[in-house]
């Protein structure tokens, strides 16, 4: 027999403190609900839009409402792809964490665009590269002193960067080309893994979470554009795309005692269809 220190709290996250970007709707929704679930005492999300359907206070309240969870979500609206705004931001959390410092730190928010190569506008990229790649450099960077705060050998802070599967292979290219985004999603595969061994040392772990196709506004379009969401399901090899509790396990696995080991990785959640490219091969 082993003796598994604390396993009925591994997968606990009671008590921490959490920001997550793109948190008020598809997947940084679906994680934030986790983390409140799991036991978070505050969980922060961030967006553009404050107010509307799509709005981060619709969120909150939902969030809010959640059974059973001891602790709070709050919102604050900020462009995590702009340098100013990111300071902003850091300054607000900062002052809603306070001595608890930040635990979890999930940078979710993404950008993407589709058309054929030739006539993707300059802008996309700028766009694309400042929300996926530099806004994310930035983030943690400027949420350094908050993260290490409390951080421990035992119980390190965590940085979960939501990145893709396009970040690992070339998934469209022609009408539906989306080169730059799997371009920046590479990339942030690679921050990740420099991040791991660059604040591993201050106690904070740092991983990549890779999804597939779940249904999203970001994802719609182009879900639409490949034969809609039955068409995709049977092209992977688990017969569907992902859901809600696919990305919250993940995150929640890495967020909590039970990932505190893993630092660097890549954990693609997509029922294994990015490795389903081979029937296409002609050789
Ligand atoms: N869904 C998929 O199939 C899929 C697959 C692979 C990877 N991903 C990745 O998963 C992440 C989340 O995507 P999703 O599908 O959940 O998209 P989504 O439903 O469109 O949600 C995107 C979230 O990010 C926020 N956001 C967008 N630009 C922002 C900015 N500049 N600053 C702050 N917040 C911003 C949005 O709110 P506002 O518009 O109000 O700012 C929203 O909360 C992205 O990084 C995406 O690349 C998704």
């Amino acid at each position: 027999m082993s003796e598994l220190r604390n396993f009925e709290t591994m997968f606990s996250l009671e008590g921490k403190t959490a920001l997550v970007t793109g948190g008020s709707r598809g997947l940084g929704l679906h994680m934030a609900t986790a983390f409140l679930r799991a036991g978070a005492s505050l969980v922060i999300v961030t967006a553009r839009k404050l107010e509307g359907e799509q709005g981060i206070n619709q969120a909150v309240d939902r969030l809010n409402k959640l059974p059973g969870i001891t602790g709070r979500a709050v919102g604050l609206a900020a462009n995590v792809g702009n340098t100013e705004a990111i300071g902003e931001l850091v300054a607000q959390v900062k002052g809603l964490v306070g001595a608890k410092g930040l635990n979890i730190l999930v940078c979710n928010a993404g950008a993407s665009w589709g058309s054929r190569f030739e006539d993707a506008p300059s802008l996309s990229s700028v766009k694309i590269l400042d929300l996926n790649v530099r806004g994310i450099f930035e983030l943690v960077q400027k949420s350094l002193p908050l993260l290490q705060s409390n951080a421990s050998l035992d119980d390190p802070s965590r940085v979960i960067i939501i990145s893709s599967t396009a970040g690992s292979n070339v998934p469209h290219v022609g009408a539906n080309g989306t080169i730059m985004y799997s371009v920046s999603k590479a990339a942030a595969n690679h921050l990740g893994r420099n991040l791991a061994v660059e604040l591993g040392p201050h106690h904070i772990t740092s991983n990549t979470i890779s999804p597939g196709f779940f249904p999203s506004k970001l994802a719609q379009g182009l879900i639409k554009n490949l034969g809609g969401e039955e068409s995709l399901s049977k092209d992977n090899p688990l017969g569907r795309l992902g859901i809600a509790e696919d990305i919250a396990g993940v995150a929640v696995f890495l967020a909590s005692m039970a990932g505190r080991y893993v630092n660097g990785e890549d954990i693609s959640v997509d029922g294994g269809a990015r490795l389903a490219a081979g029937r296409l091969t002609k050789l």
